[in-house]
């Protein structure tokens, strides 16, 4: 694709990039997608697992949600674990019907790739040294292996490490940002499940989670060291961990099974004021970050693209710029409101170093608050859900 032009670049395939070319392909708008990995590898990495019900209604309605519905679980709650005894938080119930589902990321991936590819769209994989020119112009242009694209927009869906963000001058964006001392070991067991919702648990040896993928494969996490390094852990190891950390006098128990991936992820709250910079739009993880324990990222990486493509559709359609100046102040409400919950859902559940013996009861007095008060269950209900 020599020096090519297009009316929106976007660089990233993940959830972002590839679903706002998918909506903007919808209205008529044409787009190429950047990606610096191989197809193999964004339909392979393991990463989310909860999608809201704002996130699974889009994708439906938008024609990309047909293997999600088939395949994918709907929960209707969840488990709080703490002192050994689960209780359980009615989400539905307490958020007007609303419910969560259970259905990979990578999945998701696969399912917008063969839609794009489908249907024509472009998608580069595997690009290097891609570089952003132009972007106070009407016509900015993105640089890439010898080649570049000229373009009216650019998105910025590249994720927290990619190239996007650090392009807009430090003087024109404000970043906030809070790192936390305890990462995440996420293990994928060949099992059948061990419970029939999402188990969130609390526990003084550290946070774990008990979640799914499908009836013969589970996902569990716990907190680990963010430094630490998986060889340290072989697999006799993390089930003592997690069977330390999950047992309780209630008798329950986790199902082991064979391990067949190991990875840590680090913990972070991180987002950058404001998501625009002259024709740059950044959505997703390249604009801000949550730590996973309210399962927000890539629903918040839907929320943005969805704002963003309506804006970018009403520039094309009514010649009208409104839509684009709002968008970072639109999406940031609702980024904001998640990386509240996010925080505070971690700041509940996990074990913190310096923790006093006193900052433990109250942990454990929070939780036991949620499980016996309607209102603080709402709440919780209601941010989880979306
Ligand atoms: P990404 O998925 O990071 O995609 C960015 C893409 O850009 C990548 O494919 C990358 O290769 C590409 N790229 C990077 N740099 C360049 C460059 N220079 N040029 C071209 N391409 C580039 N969220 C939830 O909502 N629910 C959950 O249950 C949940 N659980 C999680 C569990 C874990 C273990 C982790 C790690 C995350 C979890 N998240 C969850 C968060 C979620 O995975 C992310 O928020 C989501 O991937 C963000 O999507 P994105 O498209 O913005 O970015
Ligand atoms: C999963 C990931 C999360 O971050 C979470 O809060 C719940 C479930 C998962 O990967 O299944």
């Amino acid at each position: 694709m020599k020096n090519s032009k297009t009316q929106v670049a976007i660089i990233g395939a993940g959830p972002a990039g590839l679903l706002l070319s998918h909506l903007l392909h919808l209205a008529g708008i044409d787009s190429v997608v950047l990606e610096s990995r191989s197809r193999e590898e964004i339909e392979s990495t393991i990463r989310a697992g909860v999608l809201e019900q704002g996130t699974v209604d889009l994708l439906t309605q938008s024609g990309v949600g047909e293997r999600m519905k088939r395949e994918g679980f709907v929960h209707h709650g969840i488990y709080l674990r703490f002192n050994g005894h689960s209780h359980r938080i009615p989400l539905s119930e307490l958020s007007g019907g609303r419910s969560i589902m259970v259905y990979a990321q990578h999945e998701v991936i696969k399912d917008l790739v063969k839609a794009r590819l489908d249907a024509g769209g472009k998608i580069v994989f595997g690009v290097r040294d891609v570089r952003l020119e132009g972007l106070d112009s009407d016509s900015p242009r993105i640089h890439f292996n010898q080649d570049f694209l000229s373009c009216d927009f650019v998105a910025g869906c590249d994720g927290f490490h990619g190239i996007s963000r650090p392009t807009i001058p430090a003087a024109s964006r404000t970043d906030f940002k809070r790192n936390y001392p305890f990462g995440w070991f996420g293990i994928l067991v060949e099992a059948p499940p061990a419970t029939d919702e999402l188990i969130y648990a609390h526990h003084e040896r550290g946070f774990a989670l008990v979640s799914t993928r499908s009836p013969t494969i589970q996902r569990l996490y716990f907190q680990c060291d963010p430094k630490d390094d998986v060889n340290n852990w072989p697999d006799s190891r993390i089930w003592e961990e997690l069977h330390a950390r999950l047992a309780g006098p209630d008798g329950w128990k986790i199902t082991e099974g064979r391990i067949f991936q190991k990875g840590i992820i680090a913990m972070r709250s991180f987002v950058t004021e404001p998501m625009r910079y002259g024709r740059l739009f950044l959505a997703g993880d390249a604009a801000h970050i949550v730590p996973p324990t309210g399962a927000k990222g890539l629903n918040l990486a839907v929320n943005d693209v969805r704002v963003l493509s309506q804006a970018l559709v009403s520039f094309y359609e009514k010649k009208s710029e409104d839509g684009l100046k709002d968008y970072s102040t639109t999406a940031l409400k609702r980024v904001w409101r998640a990386e509240y919950f996010s925080w505070w859902m971690t700041s509940m559940l996990h074990r913190f170093p310096d923790d006093s013996p006193f900052q433990h009861r109250i942990q454990l007095a929070e939780l036991d608050y949620i499980v016996h008060s309607r209102a603080k269950a709402v709440t919780l209900a209601e941010n989880y859900t979306g």
